[in-house]
């Protein structure tokens, strides 16, 4: 098969086309996909029709996928996806209405986050005139790559903590109308807990060897080594710098969209800029680590 990979003018969020992703792939052609995807960070496909099973079928090929804890919104048939929606359905929320409003990378709050995550455009917010809900994503290589030396020798060694308790509070400082209506419904989520968790501000890609930044503004409490004034200071520094145009991608949906990222290579943030009627459905699915993830650099 013929797979053409397009360019767009960023590092990351590459068109691949010639590719059905319905059915079983070759190996050559899967290969040809995932060294696309190890090399960019975020890959796209477009014009797909997947069932859940197909979808997790797919993903599969890339390793073990994760379930997500928090069972709630999990497709009813298919653990393995968990639905991301704002539609409601007999005055219940079908997925998780506000999903990832913030720069981030998914699940950093375990000790072995996943390699990457999956997402499949069913629904997108339109009022016939322009699409909502972009995805915006930025590369965590590229813009290791253009620091300062001075500041690549600053964070050498140190280590982040990423609060969960700093990510409530923040959540709850940002929050739209809309996504404080969907927290009431959601309020189980809350009721989760997880506990402070250190990772190298710097890690090294298990498959590219690239040096990568890993922050989240929204999360990171502390950096080892700085006081909390400095750390704060430190990491509003490092994002601005992450999410300058030149290394980000931002997704604008069609329905049928795949969109894979490496939550290594890339953080991310969902534009929360619609609300109902205007509905948005997705599935994702999360692709966990293999045994040797990142290192830290
Ligand atoms: C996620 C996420 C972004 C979006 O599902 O992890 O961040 O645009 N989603 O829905
Ligand atoms: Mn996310």
């Amino acid at each position: 098969m013929a797979i053409e990979i397009r360019y767009v003018d960023a590092p990351l969020g590459h068109q691949i086309g010639g590719v059905d992703l319905s059915k079983h792939l070759a190996e050559d052609d899967f290969r040809e996909i995932e060294a696309a995807f190890d090399r960019y960070g975020v890959i796209v496909f477009r014009g797909q029709i997947l069932t859940p099973e197909g979808q997790v079928d797919f993903s599969r090929r890339f390793g073990e996928l994760e379930v997500f804890a928090l069972s709630e919104f999990n497709h009813p048939t298919m653990s393995e996806i968990l639905v991301v929606s704002n539609i409601v359905e007999d005055g219940r929320q079908i997925g998780m209405a506000d999903a990832g409003r913030y720069w981030h990378s998914d699940m950093w709050y375990t000790a072995h986050p996943p390699r990457g995550s999956m997402l499949y455009a069913l629904e997108v917010p339109t009022d016939g005139k322009q699409v909502f809900g972009d995805t915006m994503f930025a590369s965590m290589s590229a813009a290791y790559d253009a620091l300062p030396d001075r500041t690549k020798k600053l964070l050498e060694g140190r280590l982040a903590t990423f609060s969960y308790a700093r990510y409530l509070d923040h959540k709850r400082a940002t929050l739209t109308t809309e996504s404080r209506q969907g927290e009431t419904a959601q309020g189980a989520r809350e009721k989760y807990w997880f506990d402070d968790i250190q990772h190298p501000i710097v890690r090294i890609h298990p498959r590219s060897g690239r040096k990568c930044l890993y922050l989240s503004q929204g999360v990171i409490s502390e950096i080892s080594g700085l006081d909390r004034q400095q750390s704060e200071a430190l990491v509003a520094e490092l994002e601005a710098h992450v999410v300058k145009p030149e290394f980000v991608y931002r997704h604008k949906w069609r329905v049928g969209d795949v969109v894979m990222w490496d939550n290594c290579a890339a953080i991310h943030r969902a534009v929360a800029d619609y609300s109902l009627p205007f509905r948005r459905h997705m599935h994702r699915t999360t692709i966990a680590e293999s045994s040797a993830g990142p290192q830290a650099a």
